[in-house]
């Protein structure tokens, strides 16, 4: 990669270090005698006396109860072993075994990078055991550490599953499809953890075609003086303050049969996001607006799981990227952009930036013919302040799209609640001199950045996610790691997986 000199950013410095970090994940009838610690997950009601030497009384009494989230490090011969409650054991769901694994993994973390988790017999499908086991540990043991001399935790390095009555090669399956979730969920959190001057659209553009040409996908990116060619005025707006150039990044997959249907994804890659000259106030929240293109991130990562998931459906991406800064040169209030698809539109807030620049990629999507469109956008405040940090709002013009989102997001645990597209508000997005302006009223902000996205795509069934709440997390939580959760990689890629038109 070409860097800027002046940042001392090394050139071999990797914007996805995940891909480097190789975990084993096996099951096994017993686990190696050298493992650095082991995790007994234990149903609410479970006699531990032969395993343990106590019996429930005396569990309880040193403060594990079996209920999810209760756990105790207990001496044993030989490697240390970890109790971790699950709570009643026909109340056990995929995500509740999930988060059990991901607590399981915490608890051990201390102890080392090679772990094992036993699991009881479960009424759930193998499949699904060895697949939510992996995904749970292995993506709370994540963490962006390739900026630290001496990171704090080492990596897990091997994990082996041991679950009573399973099918060794159900289990194995799951795996296999966890190692392609987990990895595009890493490779999410990588880039949205990427400190804004090592991640600029150029270099992310870059970081596409590399894993293009490992995942499987064709990538085309478009620079500036091609953006002008193509009359996206949206993204060259954007970016008119910015000395970096900008980037749409096109994202190809093709399956190998006869295509099942074509969805298009289109994601927001504000690399910064400054508010431009509607300057952002002083807030510890803006350190987090080197996350404003976790949209973008969630669907280059998607896409690497595409080959390995076995996607029918052809799958474009469109990636609108750039930063959002002020200067000299910056796009103004009051300026009139002109989209790809010839709309034009007053700018009225240039921190409502994220719109202006997807509206090029939507128009684009529609171009392409595309059966459907997801867009996912860190869009509003707004959204977060309805359904706070774990819960992705949705919208969109088609019922059957937002219910197939909604299904995939039930399905990888990426929470998503339907806010309404609520048409009367568009008259709040009326312009006195162009078709559209970029900001709503003081209310229903979500909604009014949805309707000025649903003026993009010409009736083509969609659905948008607004993850500004759920792209970042404060805290270690359940599957989430503190920082950028990857959320809607997973999500994304399991839509695809199942699409057809
Ligand atoms: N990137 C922000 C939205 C955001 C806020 C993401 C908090 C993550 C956390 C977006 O570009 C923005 O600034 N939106 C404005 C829109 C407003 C000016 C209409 C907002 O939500 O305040
Ligand atoms: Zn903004
Ligand atoms: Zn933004």
């Amino acid at each position: 990669m070409t860097r800027s000199p002046h940042k001392l950013i090394p050139a071999e410095f990797s914007p996805v270090p995940s891909l480097d970090n190789t975990c084993e994940v096996v099951a096994v009838r017993d686990f190696a005698a050298d493992l650095d610690a082991v995790a007994l997950l234990v149903a609410a009601g479970t006699d531990l006396t032969a395993v343990v030497g106590l019996g429930t009384d005396a569990l309880a009494a040193a403060g594990f109860d079996a209920e999810p989230g209760s756990s105790l490090v207990v001496a044993q011969d030989g490697h240390p072993l970890v109790l971790v409650g699950i709570g009643k054991a026909d109340e056990l769901d995929a995500d509740k075994l999930r988060d059990a694994a991901a607590a399981a993994a915490r608890a051990t973390a201390k102890k080392g990078g090679r772990i094992g988790i036993e699991v009881p017999e479960l009424a759930l499908d193998a499949r699904t055991v060895g697949q939510v086991l992996t995904e749970g540990a292995r993506l709370a043991r994540y963490r962006y550490a390739v900026l630290k001399a001496e990171p704090k935790e080492v990596p897990l390095a091997l994990l082996q599953l041991k679950v009573a009555g399973a099918d060794a090669a159900e289990l194995t399956a799951g795996i296999e499809v966890a190692t392609v979730t987990v990895r595009a969920a890493a490779i999410a959190r990588d880039l949205a953890n990427t400190p804004p001057g090592h991640l600029t659209a150029t270099d992310l553009a870059e970081v596409a075609a590399e894993l293009g040409a490992e995942f499987g996908f064709e990538v085309e990116a478009y620079d500036k003086a091609q953006l002008i060619e193509m009359g996206c005025g949206g993204i060259l707006g954007v970016n008119a303050g910015s000395v970096e150039e900008p980037r749409l990044v096109v994202l190809t997959y093709m399956p190998d049969g006869d295509p099942s249907g074509h969805l298009g994804m289109v994601g927001k890659g504000i690399m910064y996001d400054s508010g431009g000259i509607s300057l952002k106030p002083s807030d510890p929240m803006h350190l987090l607006m080197k996350m404003d293109m976790g949209g973008a991130a969630a669907v280059l990562a998607a896409f690497t799981a595409l080959r390995d998931l076995g996607t029918p459906a052809a799958v474009s991406g469109w990636l609108c990227c750039t930063d959002n800064m002020p200067s000299g040169s910056a796009y103004k209030l009051g300026d009139v952009l002109t989209a790809r698809n010839g709309k034009t539109v007053e700018i009225k807030n240039t921190d409502a930036e994220g719109r202006i620049a997807m509206m090029d990629g939507l128009a684009l999507a529609v171009e392409a013919g595309v059966d459907a469109i997801v867009d996912i956008a860190t869009l509003t405040g707004a959204a977060m302040m309805a359904l706070g940090k774990s819960r992705a709002a949705v919208l969109g013009n088609d019922q059957a799209m937002v219910d197939r989102v909604r299904d995939a997001a039930q399905a990888t645990d990426e929470p998503v609640w339907q806010l309404p597209l609520e048409r009367r508000y568009r008259k709040q997005l009326d312009s006195d001199v162009a078709d559209i302006s970029n900001l709503g009223g003081p209310h229903a902000g979500a909604t009014t950045a949805a309707l000025f996205l649903d003026e993009f795509v010409a009736g083509t069934p969609w659905a948008h996610i607004d993850i500004a709440g759920t792209m970042s997390s404060d805290a270690d939580d359940s599957w989430r790691s503190a920082g950028a959760t990857g959320y809607g990689a997973r999500l994304l890629a399991n839509l695809a997986a199942g699409f057809s038109a």
